[in-house]
Formats: structure tokens, sequence, C-alpha cells
């Protein structure tokens, strides 16, 4: 499998370094790796020890189109930007395809691939429901960053946590998480 992961410029920089060990961890899987600008400006106030590029990922600028999965022709099998900003979902609610990012969503959703948006923002208005209603109706998944409580973990890195494990799932992708009904 060829999975991208982008970093837009939302909070919420742990849930790109829990899914980027996890993913990481999945032989066989080609990672490739697009961060934003205003990413960056995240990244280095909430987690400045964090870098993504330790795991020596093959990382992408953020305009270059030259990036296979910029092309359908490449046929990779999703991105998931983890965390999503509220501007990057607008972008690809309304066919942006200005940068990397935007045009491998656009990709992803043309090809009928995997397209999943971890977004974190908070309250919503209705600009942003409507495109994530949009996005849906593409084809993409809106994954909000909204963690569950109900492992009963009072580890806060364990719960954040429940938010990449799904992303694990949605992708297909083998991973050991807490799972309801198997105690
Ligand atoms: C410290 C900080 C935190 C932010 N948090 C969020 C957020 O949680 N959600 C969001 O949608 N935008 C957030 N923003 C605003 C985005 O960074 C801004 O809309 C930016 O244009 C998005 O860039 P992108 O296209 O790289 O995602 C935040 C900005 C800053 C500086």
């Amino acid at each position: 499998m060829k999975i991208a992961v982008g970093i837009s410029g939302s909070s919420g920089a742990i849930y790109a370094k829990l899914l980027l060990e996890r993913l990481v961890k999945i032989e066989a899987l080609e990672l490739a790796l697009v961060i934003s600008d205003n990413a960056l400006i995240n990244i280095n106030l909430e987690i400045p020890d964090f870098n993504p590029q330790s795991w020596g990922i093959k990382e992408y600028k953020s305009f270059d189109f030259n990036a296979p999965f910029a092309s359908g022709s490449a046929n990779w099998d999703g991105l998931v930007v983890c965390p999503c900003s509220a501007g990057f979902m607008a972008k690809v609610a309304h066919g942006n395809a200005s940068d990397l990012m935007s045009r491998a969503a656009q990709v992803m959703l043309k090809e009928r691939k995997k397209l999943i948006l971890v977004l974190r923002e908070m309250p919503f208005s209705l600009i942003h429901i409507e495109n994530m209603r949009l996005i849906t109706l593409a084809g993409g998944i809106i994954c909000p960053a909204i963690p569950s409580f109900y492992s009963g973990s009072s580890n806060l890195e364990e719960i954040l946590a429940t938010v990449p494990n799904r992303v694990m799932d949605l992708l297909g992708l083998n991973n050991q998480s807490f799972r309801w009904g198997d105690i």
C-alpha cells in the first residue's frame, strides 16, 4: 500500500506524531509526507521536540507537483491529513488544488481512493458543516480529532491515540488498540 500523510496548520500536532508512529511500524507500506508551513508553526508550538523527518519518511515540499501522489496514474492508495485545519478542508471541498496536499486530496477523490481528514476545529460553523457534507458526498471521510474515553484509560496519550487508532482501522491496517467488547 502507498499512503501519503499531510500535516496541515491546525492545532493537534500530537495526532500527527501518534499516527506516524503507528504507520512506520507497518512493513510493506510506502509512506510519503507533506507538511504545510502553518503546520510547522503548530508543531514548534505544541511539540517542539517532534521531528517528523526522524523516521526517514520521504518528504515532499508543499508545491512539489512532481510528487507521485499528485497524479492519479501513480495509483497511490490514500491520503490522510492529520491534523486537518478547517481552512484545508475548505480547499478540498471546493476543488482547490493549488498546492501538493490539496492536489493530492483531489486526486484521491477523483480516483475513488481513500481520503481521510482528521479535522481539528471547534465549534463548527455552517460553512464547516457544509464542507464536511460535500467531502463526504464526494467519497472522503471526515474523521474528526474527537478521542473516545470508554477504554477507561486515564493516560492522556492513550486517550488521544484513540484518534489515530481509528485512522489505522479506516485504512485497513493492522494496529493493536482497545476494542470494545474484547474485555
Ligand atoms: C496556534 C494556532 C493554532 C491553530 N489551530 C487551528 C485549529 O485547531 N483548527 C483550524 O482549523 N485552524 C487552526 N489555526 C489556523 C490555521 O493555521 C490557518 O487557518 C491556516 O491558514 C491553515 O493552514 P493550512 O492550509 O496549512 O492548514 C491555528 C493557527 C495557529 C497559529
